[in-house]
């Protein structure tokens, strides 16, 4: 039976050759497959005598098992150094230093943190947000706040005004946030509470002035908030906002047309060291101007001043973002500067949360 013998070494000797899972997989293909080389001689079985058939019949049966037996043994081997193969190839070494991603290296602007922060703390006070356009007109800046025609306040404001249209009216870049509560009393109905954040300009520059720069105006209408409310929501907001138990508020008389009374806040503050302390020391900051919504413009905006009342406030949001993260030179913010910008700026996963800290 050296035809079986020579079979079983021909394919023992490719079972060893095959280099890989696929060439050994041809082996066991051209061996057991349906023609293979050991089916073919099962076949022959049929057309033997019964004496062949015992003899042959357990020969080609012993070289199908064995052949097996081999193909799986080899199989493994092959799967194991394959398997090592990639090992040694795809390792990693993880002592590398990571490249920064970009979320890592982008920093939050300190007006748009401040920003979040002021509206986190007014969104917990029922405070929702408002907004306007940097482009006003004469009526919702001055006209419908009270500034009378020609009236010395409208002066004050160093306004920025576009050339006249046709018809002679000239818009104008927002010199306060006040035309947002105009907005906003002619669209909603009382009791009303937002606040607006924004961009104003003023003609005026210098360490403590920019051309733009932000304030956030607040507004509450409703038929019974007094002065007393008013000063309990900007206390409320201080003690949030500069993270404090308590701070000391001074308020003092002033004017503005849309404002009767009018007061301007200033805050108990310590500047003799190299950084700003609340609560202590002898220094007093100006952060703010407010009062009680004016009758005429409440007139102005279709409210009956007999049954509606209210206040409103205007804060620098530059000026308490220098407060509270100590930078001296508000043109900074301006620069672009972008050393200046991974110094003072904030990591963009951050987020200002009452419950988290406003500025963790
Ligand atoms: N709009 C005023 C300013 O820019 C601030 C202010 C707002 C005062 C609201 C009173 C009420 O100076």
């Amino acid at each position: 039976m050296s035809d079986i013998d020579d079979l079983e070494h021909s394919l023992r000797a490719a079972i060893d050759a095959a280099a890989d899972e696929a060439a050994l997989e041809a082996v066991r293909v051209g061996a057991l497959g349906k023609k293979g080389s050991v089916s073919e001689l099962l076949k022959t079985l049929g057309a033997m005598s019964p004496d062949d058939r015992k003899t042959r019949g357990a020969a080609i049966n012993a070289l199908k098992d064995g052949v097996g037996e081999a193909l799986a043994a080899r199989r493994v081997v092959l799967k194991e150094a394959a398997l090592s193969a990639r090992l040694a190839v795809e390792t990693v070494d993880v002592t590398l230093p990571l490249w920064p991603s970009p979320a890592n290296d982008g920093r939050i602007h300190p007006i748009s943190q401040v920003t979040d922060e002021l509206t986190a703390i007014f969104a917990d006070m029922g405070f929702a947000v408002a907004e306007g356009p940097d482009v006003e007109s004469d009526f919702y800046n001055f006209t419908a706040l009270n500034f009378p025609e020609g009236h010395p306040a409208r002066e004050m404001h160093d306004t920025f005004f576009f050339s006249p249209k046709e018809d002679g009216a000239r818009h104008l870049l927002r010199t306060h946030t006040s035309p947002v509560q105009v907005r906003t009393m002619l669209s909603q109905k009382p009791p009303i509470r937002i606040i607006a954040p924004g961009r104003t300009y003023r003609c005026d520059s210098d360490q403590t002035h920019t051309p733009m720069f932000h304030q956030v105006e607040g507004l509450v209408i409703d038929e019974t908030s007094t002065i007393g409310t008013l000063k309990w929501v900007l206390e409320e907001f201080c003690k949030a906002f500069f993270e404090v138990p308590d701070v000391e508020m001074r308020f003092r008389p002033s004017f503005f047309p849309f404002t009767e009374p009018s007061m301007e806040v200033d805050i108990r503050c310590d500047r003799s060291g190299s950084e700003v302390k609340f609560g202590e020391g002898n220094d007093w900051l100006e952060i703010l101007g407010c009062g009680m919504v004016h009758p005429n413009v409440l007139r102005a905006c279709g409210l009956d001043p007999d049954r509606y009342q209210g206040f409103a406030f205007g804060m620098g949001i530059d000026r308490i973002a220098m407060l509270k993260y100590g930078m001296n030179d508000l043109r900074a913010f301006f620069d672009a500067d972008v050393r200046w910008l991974k110094h003072y700026g904030f990591r963009p996963l951050d987020l200002p949360t009452l419950f988290g800290g406003l500025s963790a």
